[in-house]
This record gives structure tokens, C-alpha cells and sequence, in this order.
């Protein structure tokens, strides 16, 4: 299987359990991205996750890590997303942080896989949405955690067809 690096932002955890469960499943490496070196980013494939805070806002961790991403050469690299936010008290910018992951890597990478759809979704809007999909996985442990683990093995298993 191709080298593949799991590398997660996590404050209270959520992010975290997924990251652990994903790379788990896919028999990767799975890195806190407030540990994560220059050669953490070099992987075949990258998949990351965040947490959404403040209003929008990237979690803390990936505020410094987020400039190792832009630095990197992501030119032969598939990248795959996930986030965790609140669609109910944050309706209108759930999963920010996740389409700012996507903004930064989108015009730089090989390929994105792991888009989903906003079917079942109560947000007003997301910056995470483009061309009208979630650029990655979508989850929310503060109103939908019994949807979580399923909605985890089903992309794993999406990323796998698409990555093949
Ligand atoms: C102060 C605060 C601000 C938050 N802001 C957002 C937000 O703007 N958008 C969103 O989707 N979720 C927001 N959330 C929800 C978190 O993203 C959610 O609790 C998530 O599960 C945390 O994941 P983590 O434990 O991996 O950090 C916020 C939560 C708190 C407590």
C-alpha cells in the first residue's frame, strides 16, 4: 500500500479518536500536526484533519502546521480530509477549517479524493463546501457522534476505490 500519513489537529479529542480509527483502517502513520516535521508532509499520500474553533478558525495546532503544509511539494502527493465541527450551534461556519486545509493545498496536489456529500447536513453554510460536496469528510461528534464511526468506514473505504 502506498505511504500514507494521518496527520491531525486536535482540542478536545474528537479529531484525534477519528485520526487514530482512519489510519488504523489504512495501516498508517498517525501524527499530531503539533509534532509534525517538514518530512511528516513528504508521504505519497496525506490525509488531514481539523477541528473547527472560533468563528471559522483553523484548531490551534495547525495555526503553525498549516506552514509546513504551504511548504511542502505536494506536486505527486493525493490528499484526503476530514473535520469535525458543531452544525447546529455553528450552522454558518461549520467546518470552516477544513475548507482552509483544502484552500491550501487544492491548486498544489496531485489529487484530492474523499469529497462527500451535504445530504443529511443541517449547516447553513461551510467554506468547506465546493461545487456543492463537503471537500472531505464531514463529522460532527457534538450532534451526530452514533453517525460518526459509520461515516468514518464508509470513507475509508471510498478513499480506497479512489486512491486504487
Ligand atoms: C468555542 C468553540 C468554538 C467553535 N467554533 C466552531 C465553528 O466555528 N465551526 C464549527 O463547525 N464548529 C465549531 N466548534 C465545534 C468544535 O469544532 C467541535 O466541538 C469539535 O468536535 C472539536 O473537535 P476536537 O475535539 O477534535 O478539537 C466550536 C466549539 C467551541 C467550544
Amino acid at each position: 500500500m502506498a505511504d500514507i500519513k494521518v496527520i491531525f489537529g486536535s482540542s478536545t479529542g474528537s479529531t484525534e479518536s477519528a485520526a487514530h480509527k482512519i489510519a488504523a483502517a489504512l495501516n498508517a502513520d498517525c501524527v499530531n500536526v503539533a509534532k509534525a516535521t517538514a518530512d511528516d508532509f513528504k508521504a505519497s499520500t496525506l490525509i488531514l484533519g481539523t477541528s473547527t474553533w472560533g468563528f471559522g478558525e483553523l484548531q490551534d495546532d495547525w495555526q503553525t502546521g498549516i506552514a509546513r503544509l504551504q511548504a511542502a511539494n505536494l506536486s505527486n502527493t493525493t490528499v484526503a480530509l476530514f473535520g469535525f465541527g458543531d452544525q447546529e450551534s455553528f450552522c454558518d461556519t461549520y467546518l470552516d477549517a477544513m475548507g482552509i486545509l483544502y484552500e491550501a493545498v487544492a491548486s498544489k496536489v496531485a489529487k484530492i479524493v474523499g469529497k462527500t456529500s451535504v445530504e443529511g447536513y443541517n449547516h447553513n453554510a461551510s467554506r468547506a463546501v465546493v461545487d456543492g460536496s463537503f471537500c472531505g469528510l464531514a463529522l460532527d461528534d457534538v450532534n451526530e457522534a452514533d453517525k460518526t464511526e459509520a461515516r468514518i468506514d464508509a470513507w475509508v473505504k471510498q478513499i480506497l476505490n479512489e486512491m486504487a
